[in-house]
This record gives structure tokens, sequence and C-alpha cells, in this order.
């Protein structure tokens, strides 16, 4: 079931027309949809049951408090790589005993937070990162649950920005280095290793890299337990890729059967971090055309989301389907496939006000012609989008709608210019208190 659908021409979120949300709310304004969210989640939990998989969800992809509630409320856990992001879990009232602390640059700070809210495992990325743990739990005197980060050598066949499991990259750490600190780490008063974790990348589209990777855990699982750690959990890290042109993810299905087999053969419970199959189809961009131009042969479509609102098109040339909110008689909602000729569309680049030519959600676009006003709604935009928001040319952030059947959370204001500048104004007072005279 898709919770954004046309009705006669006219987007919905479950049963909100979008329109009327943007004349409530304004643009750009992100839309999610709570049912999206947890059918995502439900659908991993029953595809992996056979093996009793924890869920993280990966807090990075949404942060929003109102999601991490929902899903906290579903029993889902999380992963978080910052501090900031456990106290968003904290504040949310997710549980922290079913919390993984991933990143491969934890303070000591954030170690100790980690430690005091008694999260079910940190991943540790380096030798230089377990020492750092142990140190900070032996100062506390506790004992701190462990996960190592392997990278176990697989291609995700990804793009290169969101590719983590080779060899050669700054996550985690090769087999051989991890087996040697492992050995090194035999008896350490107050580290535990519990578990072994790997991540090998985002918006994965095949199910190989997994098999491989479950494959070569393993014997890691085996090698760990002969050395005496007590090894209870594998953490399959996150990555499954979603639809953004449409058919070109892999049902999770899929990705369960290629890598249940090798979790039973150990015996470990499952976790996993998965962030853009949750919330990437669940939420969408919405924002209003303020002008058209035409530049030689080029076509642009001027409209009020931009580069700061959704960074993936400008940082990774990555594809989202756009299309009109209000459909023009006679043109197909949605169409099936947006790369192909549509009749009645003509090609345009709908960029963004900012002032650089990377503003852009997409080139040579087919597309209606519009006018001042049209609403267009830019899809999959519901992780990595808000998260990688900023303020550049001082552009107040979005707000943030979450629906659930016929109502409309608002679970992010919009920003104000006073939100964007309080943290500088002071300084400017206190210059004034400073001038002579
Ligand atoms: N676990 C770890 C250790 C990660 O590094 C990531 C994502 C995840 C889980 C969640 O991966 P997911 O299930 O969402 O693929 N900004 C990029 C994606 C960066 C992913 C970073 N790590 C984008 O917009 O495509």
């Amino acid at each position: 079931m898709d919770h954004f659908h046309y009705r006669d021409g006219h987007l919905y979120c479950e049963d909100l027309a979008v329109a009327d949300l943007a004349d409530r709310f304004g643009t750009p304004l992100y839309v999610y949809s709570q049912a999206a969210i947890l059918g995502q989640l439900a659908a991993l939990q029953a595809a992996f049951a056979e093996v009793e998989p924890l869920v993280c969800y990966s807090v990075k992809a949404n942060s929003n408090l109102s999601i991490l509630r929902v899903m906290a409320e579903h029993g889902s856990g999380f992963d978080v790589v910052s501090g900031g992001e456990l106290y968003r879990v904290g504040l949310a009232g997710g549980r922290s005993d079913r919390t993984v602390f991933a990143g491969v640059g934890k303070t000591d700070g954030e170690i100790a937070a980690g430690l005091d809210a008694g999260v079910l495992m940190f991943n540790v990325e380096s030798e230089a990162e377990l020492d750092a743990i142990a140190r900070v739990a032996g100062s506390k005197g506790v004992r701190a649950p462990v996960a190592l980060r392997v990278n176990p050598d697989v291609d995700p066949k990804t793009h290169r920005y969101i590719s983590t499991g080779n060899k050669e990259s700054k996550f985690g750490m090769d087999v051989d280095r991890s087996l040697a600190l492992a050995e090194r780490s035999r008896g350490l008063e107050s580290v535990r290793m519990i578990g072994v974790h790997m991540h090998i990348g985002s918006q994965i589209t095949t199910t190989e890299p997994y098999a491989g990777a479950a494959g070569k855990a393993v014997d890691i699982i085996a090698g760990l337990r002969a050395m005496g750690h007590p090894i209870a959990w594998f953490n399959m890290g996150g990555g499954f890729g979603i639809g953004y042109r449409g058919g070109e993810a892999r049902p999770v299905e899929e990705f369960a059967k290629a890598v249940v087999p090798a979790i039973k053969a150990t015996g470990c419970r499952l976790a996993m971090e998965p962030g853009r199959v949750i919330a990437g189809n669940s939420g969408i961009l919405v924002s209003r055309v303020l002008y058209t131009k035409q530049s030689g042969e080029k076509r642009f479509l001027i409209q009020d989301a931009a580069m700061n609102d959704l960074i993936r098109p400008a940082l990774y040339e990555s594809f989202h389907r756009i299309w009109p909110v209000d459909v023009p008689p006679g043109l197909p909602a949605p169409p099936v496939d947006y790369e192909s000729a549509i009749e009645g569309t003509e090609p345009w680049d709908v960029v963004g006000p900012v002032c650089e030519s990377g503003d852009f959600l997409a080139k040579d676009r087919a597309l209606p012609p519009l006018g001042r006003g049209a609403l267009l709604a830019t899809f999959s935009a519901g992780a990595y989008g808000m998260v990688m928001a900023s303020n550049y040319n001082t552009r107040p952030r979005a707000a943030e709608i979450l629906v659930d059947g016929s109502d409309a959370l608002l679970a992010r204001r919009r920003e104000t210019l006073e939100d964007l500048v309080e943290q500088e104004r002071a300084a400017l007072m206190n210059r004034g208190a400073a001038t002579p005279g």
C-alpha cells in the first residue's frame, strides 16, 4: 500500500490532501506518513522473524523526535552515531538497552554518555577507540559492552560516497586487524566483547554483498569465541536500498533469505541498523513554483525548495521522482516511468533560489507547464533530507509534518529568521556595550 497516492489527480498523504497541508503549513514542507514508517518497520520484523531481529533504526536517516517516538512505541531500537543522537533517543523515550552506539570518532564525553545511558553495545571502529572505551569504562568502574566493526571487504556496488565495507575504508577494521585486536583484548577488565558488526554501505540494491558479509561473519565469530569472547550478537548494519526511480529495490524478504542461514549458523541474535528503508519512501518534500524561465534551449522551473532543504541531488547526483501535487488534466498521475517520454511534458531543470549552479533537485525532468504557485512533490525524501538540511543563504529550514490517517502533527515548526540569528545577536549586543561612548 502506497501511503502517498493520487486520488482524481490530487496527491494525498494517507487521508490528507497534500495541497491542504501546503496551504496550512507553508512550503517548503516535509510530509511524512506514519503508516509508511511503521509498515516498513513491521516488514523488516516479519522478514527476519526467524532470527528474532532487533531493529535499531538508524537515527541519522531522519531524527525528528516524533518519528523516534513512534518507532520506540512499536518496539524499535536505535542506532546512534553521536551524543546528540543519543540525547534525541532519550528525549523520544527510546530504550537505551536497545540502542547501539556507532560512529568512527566517539569522544570520551560521548563514550561516557553511552555508558551512563546503558547502551546495548558500542560498535568499535579502531584499536585506539577500544582503548578509549576501556579507559573511560575503567574510570567509572563499569564494563563496556562492545561489538567489533569488521570490514568484510565486499563490494556493495553503490555510490562511492556511501560505500563503506571495502578494505580501505575509513570505517571499521579489516578481518586480520580485528582478530589481532580481539586477541590482544582478551582479559580486558573493563570491556566485554559481545558482538560483531558489519555495515557495508548504503542504498544497496543486490543481496549478494550481504550474503558475502554474513558468510564471512560466521568464521570471524567462531574465531572470536575460540579466544573466549562471549559473542552473542551479529549486527548486519543497514544499507537496504529503496526505489527512488521505481522498481530498483529488492524486497526486504530477499535480503532476509540471503543472510538468515548464516545467522542461524552463528547462533547469534541479529541486530540491524536500517535507516533509508524505513524513512526514505515515507516522506516527500513539497515545494511551490516561484518562476519559470528559459535560457537558450534550457527551461528552468524555479521553486522554493533548494539544496539547503534537500542536498542529495547536488551531493550524490541522486534521482528523486518529482511530479505536480495537483496534476493538470490529461496527464498521468503519476507516470509509471519518469525517465521515458511523457506526453504533455517538456524537459525542465527544477532549481531552487540558492546562489549556486549546484542548486537543483532535478535536471532535464519531464514536467507539464506549471504556473506560479503550482505545488510540486519530490518523492523519496524522508531519509537524508531534513537531517542534512542547512541554513545556507540564511534560509530557515522547512517545517515537518507527521501524518497519521487524517491527523497532521506539526513535528517541527518552520524556523524563523530570529531562530537563525539568535546565537549571533548576543555578540552584537556585547560589542555595542564595549563600544566607547
Ligand atoms: N549503520 C551505519 C554504521 C551507517 O553508517 C549507516 C549509514 C546506517 C547504518 C544506515 O544506512 P541506511 O540503512 O540508511 O542505508 N547521506 C547518504 C547516506 C549516508 C549513509 C551513512 N551511513 C544519502 O543521502 O544517501
